[in-house]
């Protein structure tokens, strides 16, 4: 019996750490909670990330709705979180009208973490007009 357990034991513990191992799934930032507060300190950096990535507001105002080489934040307020999302990690998937593809920085979705861009996007959707 005991030379049961072991055997079973030297080829489960092999087993799970490989389970443990590589890659682990990347967290979707639409099931974390964002601070349009920490969203906003993060699109008003010069530089994202390690890499480092350039910032956000390079290429889109904030305040007002002014066209830099982006849209303005404020104009993209009342699209989908999911929409959001794909403009920031998967840019040239969803072009905003009257710009091309292509003139985005395209690799936000390693430089920035799952909880950076729902700080974003909760920044984004918070410029929504008030009434
Ligand atoms: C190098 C310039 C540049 C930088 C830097 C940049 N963007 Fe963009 N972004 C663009 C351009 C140009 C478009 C319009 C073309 C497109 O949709 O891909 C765009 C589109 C988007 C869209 C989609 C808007 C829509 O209505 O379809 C989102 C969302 C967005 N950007 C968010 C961000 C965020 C957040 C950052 C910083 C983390 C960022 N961008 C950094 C240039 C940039």
């Amino acid at each position: 019996m005991t030379k049961f357990f072991v055997i079973v034991f030297c080829f489960l513990i092999p087993l799970t750490a490989c389970q443990s191992n590589p890659d682990p799934e990347p967290i979707n930032p639409l099931t974390l909670e964002g601070d349009p507060d920490l969203g906003r300190e993060l699109v008003q950096m010069p530089l994202l990330g390690e890499t480092p990535a350039p910032g956000c507001r390079n290429c889109h105002s904030i305040e007002e709705d002014a066209v830099l080489v982006g849209p303005s934040f404020l104009s993209m307020a009342s699209s989908s979180e999911t929409y959001l999302l794909e403009g920031i990690v998967d840019p040239d998937k969803t072009i905003a009208e009257g710009f091309v593809s292509g003139a985005m920085y395209p690799n936000y979705q390693e430089d920035l973490t799952a909880q950076e861009i729902a700080h974003i996007i909760a920044f984004i959707q918070s410029l929504e007009p008030q009434n």
